[in-house]
C-alpha cells in the first residue's frame, strides 16, 4: 500500500490539506487527543506515517515509505538519498544568521575568527562559513538557539526565522540569509522509479496541485 510520512509540527496541517486535494484523507491526525501514529486513508488506497520531521527522510530512504514531506532545512542538513520532487510552497521560512541588537558584528565577516555559532543545523552552518572562508566553531544545540548569544555561549546563530517575532522578542537581529526553504516532496529512488504502488500516478497529481494553487 502506498505510504506516505508526514511531519508533525508546523508543517501538518497544510500537508494533509495537499494529501485531501488528490483524494487522500489523513485528517483524523489534526484530531485533538489523537495519539494513533499510523492511519489508513477511509479508501483503503494509503497509510500515512506521522513522524518527527527529522525522521521523514529516514522512513523514505529506508522505503518503508514511498512519499514524504519535509522542510528543505532538515534535507539540505541531512543530506538523506531521497529523490527531490515537488516544491509544496508551504512553510516558507529562510535560514539566517542572527547576532544581539546590541553586538558591533553587522554581517558575518565582522565575526571574530574561531568564534562560536550555534545551531541545531550544524552542516549548513558549516557549509556556510566554509565558504566564507572563516574559520567559527560550530556548537550543536537541541532548540531555544536563541539563548546561545544571549547567555554569552556564542556570538551568533544560524536558524530558521518565519516571522522573525522569536528573534525580535530576545533581542536578537538577522545579519545574512543563507537560503530560503519550503515543504517538499520527497520519495524513494526506487520505488518512485518503479511506480510501486502507483506512487508516481500520486506525484503527478500532486505536481498538478501545486501548480494550480
Ligand atoms: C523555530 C526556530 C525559531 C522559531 C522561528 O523554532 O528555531 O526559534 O521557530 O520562528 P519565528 O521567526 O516565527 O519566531 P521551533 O518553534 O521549531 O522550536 P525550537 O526552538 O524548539 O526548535
Amino acid at each position: 500500500m502506498l505510504t506516505i510520512a508526514i511531519p508533525k509540527g508546523s508543517l501538518l496541517k497544510e500537508s494533509i490539506k495537499v494529501l485531501q486535494e488528490v483524494g487522500l484523507d489523513f485528517s483524523a491526525f489534526l484530531e485533538p487527543g489523537f495519539r494513533q501514529l499510523q492511519i489508513e486513508d477511509p479508501t483503503g488506497r494509503a497509510k500515512a506515517l506521522l513522524v518527527r520531521n527529522g525522521d521523514v527522510s529516514v522512513y523514505v530512504e529506508y522505503g518503508q515509505a514511498h512519499l514524504g514531506i519535509v522542510g528543505y532545512d532538515v534535507l539540505r542538513e541531512q543530506g538523506a538519498n531521497v529523490a527531490h520532487l515537488v516544491d509544496l510552497k508551504y512553510g516558507g521560512c529562510r535560514m539566517s544568521v542572527a547576532v544581539q541588537n546590541s553586538s558591533p558584528y553587522k554581517s558575518p565577516l565582522d565575526l571574530p575568527m574561531h568564534g562560536r555559532v550555534a545551531s541545531k543545523f550544524v552542516n549548513c552552518a558549516r557549509e556556510y562559513f566554509k565558504e566564507l572562508d572563516l574559520p567559527v566553531e560550530v556548537v550543536y544545540l537541541g532548540g531555544s538557539v536563541e539563548l546561545g548569544p544571549i547567555t554569552g555561549m556564542s556570538e551568533a546563530i544560524v536558524d530558521l526565522v518565519a516571522t522573525g517575532n522569536t528573534l525580535r522578542e530576545n533581542g536578537l537581529v538577522e545579519i545574512e540569509t543563507l537560503f530560503y526553504t519550503t515543504a517538499r516532496l520527497i520519495a524513494n529512488p526506487l520505488l518512485y522509479r518503479l511506480n510501486s504502488d502507483g506512487v508516481a500516478d500520486y506525484v503527478d497529481r500532486i505536481r498538478e496541485v501545486v501548480a494550480v494553487s
